[in-house]
């Protein structure tokens, strides 16, 4: 029987790759103030930085490009993304927007106000800084298992019942503007949340009047866990069962750079004709007209189409295989990751890998440093430097519960033989872990820190 399902396309077009010496990586790196998001990515031979807009565009993505619409208003590859997004999410209103946070700034900047709430499962980076950015307080609140990186719980994302349930009581409905839930949950391993969790989560937010959001990024990865995981499902297709998630919320957004296989868009869509009012006031202010939000023609083209692609059934199943193989060899390696493998990432734990560094000598950056220097390969800590903060009222500094490094897979971009590459650097590092040693931080922005700090090796 064949265990590993092949890519389902065969490639056009190529772009070269080129793997620089381990002198030239130390500087490089050095030079980055050994930061990975510094590094120029031609010094970069295999780059897990993130999946969001690396995927590869498939050749009917291609051609819509050349017939994209560039019309100001009412073009005809606004419709053409209108006619996916009908299919797939059903809300009433929607607008385009140039990638994920943009959605998310005019949603916090239109609902919340400061000292408001927003629970979520978990919320990733860009979401919490846009709700904190005005005031807000996102809380999150995954089941406890999604803490415990060897429990293979297949929905290890789902949102704890009893802890929202507890803190709406606690907070009042009032103080929570909005409720949301992340699919698949990046923050925590990419890993999936079952329908039943969504339909109660929906439930629970609508007993108490709020509104409920889904973020959107990998809503078809989701979907595919969901056939292949939860009672009920495996005869659904990816596009019913996405179509089942959504009539239980109240909006959504997306950054389309994920599921929707482009290089950049998002969206951002509701039900309300009021709030879809105040978001194209909004949108005309800072991104552009409502039917291109800050995008060209071609780019909604090109979403439309991959919007549909995302949900192939022989490119899911393709995609968490791959993800799969290299999450199940590394454990087989000894080095310790998020079980199970999630959708769209592998997350080593760092923590546990490197238990010699603590959390304030930032395992993660350990890691990715040893990952670039080793083979040039680019890798992101999800650790105290992206998600460490100082509580407002104990003034204290509150470090997440992991220390991970996330390997994030563009779509239909690296081959098998690139991912057998880099088990190979990894296994060679395991063989002398114990001389890692941990970073101090010499720079740091006020909000999004991992982006721009600057660290030195201790
Ligand atoms: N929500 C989630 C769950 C995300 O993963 C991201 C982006 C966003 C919102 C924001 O979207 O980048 O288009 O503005 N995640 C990327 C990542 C950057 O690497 O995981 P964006």
């Amino acid at each position: 029987m064949i265990k590993h399902p092949a890519e389902p396309f065969r490639i056009k077009s190529v772009e070269p790759i080129h793997l620089i010496s381990h002198e030239e990586r130390k500087k490089a790196i050095q030079a980055a103030g050994y930061n990975i998001f510094l590094l120029k990515a031609e010094d970069v031979y295999i780059d897990f930085l993130t999946d969001s807009g690396t995927g590869a565009m498939s050749q009917a993505q291609w051609g819509a490009i050349m017939e994209g619409d560039e019309s100001y208003a009412g073009a005809r590859s606004f419709f053409q993304m209108k006619e996916a997004m009908d299919e797939i999410f059903g809300f009433e209103y929607f607008v385009p927007t140039h990638q994920g946070r943009a959605a998310e700034n005019i949603l916090a900047s239109l609902l919340v106000k400061p000292g408001n709430y927003i629970p979520s499962n978990m919320h990733f980076d860009t979401t919490e800084g846009n709700i904190r950015a005005r005031g807000g307080r996102p809380t999150n609140l995954v089941i406890d298992d999604a803490f415990d990186p060897a429990n293979r719980n297949p929905f290890k994302g789902n949102m704890d019942l009893k802890k929202l349930k507890d803190f709406i009581e606690k907070t009042g409905a009032e103080n929570i503007p909005f409720g949301t839930i992340t699919i698949t949950n990046n923050a925590g391993g990419g890993q999936p949340v079952s329908l039943q969790n969504i339909r109660e989560v929906s439930a629970l937010y609508h007993s108490y009047n709020i509104p409920f959001f889904i973020d959107s990024c990998r809503y078809a990865e989701n979907s595919w866990f969901i056939k292949q995981r939860e009672p009920g499902y495996s005869h659904k297709t990816p596009l019913e069962i996405a179509r089942e998630i959504y009539s239980y919320a109240d909006g959504a957004w997306m950054s389309a750079k994920k599921d929707a296989l482009v290089n950049i868009g998002g969206f951002l869509a509701v039900r309300s004709a009021e709030l879809y009012q105040k978001i194209c006031n909004e949108l005309i202010l800072r991104e552009g007209f409502p039917t291109y939000g800050g995008l060209a023609g071609r780019d909604l083209a090109a979403l439309a189409v991959g919007l549909r692609e995302g949900l192939q059934e022989d490119y899911l199943a393709y995609r968490i295989a791959q993800t799969s193989y290299v999450g199940e060899s590394l454990l087989a390696a000894g080095i310790p990751i998020v079980e199970p493998p999630g959708g769209h990432a592998i997350y080593i734990d760092a923590g546990r890998l490197l238990p010699h560094i603590p959390q304030h000598e930032f395992p993660g950056i350990a890691l990715s440093n040893a990952m670039y220097r080793a083979g040039g390969i680019r890798a992101c800590e999800i650790g105290s430097v992206m998600f460490a903060y100082t509580d407002p009222d104990s003034g204290k500094m509150i470090h997440p519960k992991l220390e991970l490094v996330r390997m994030a897979i563009p779509r239909r971009m690296y081959t098998q033989s690139h991912f057998d590459y880099v088990l190979d650097v990894l296994k060679e590092i395991r063989e002398s872990k114990d001389q890692l040693r941990g970073f101090k931080i010499t720079y740091q922005a006020p909000l999004m820190r991992h982006f721009t700090a600057r660290f030195e090796p201790l």
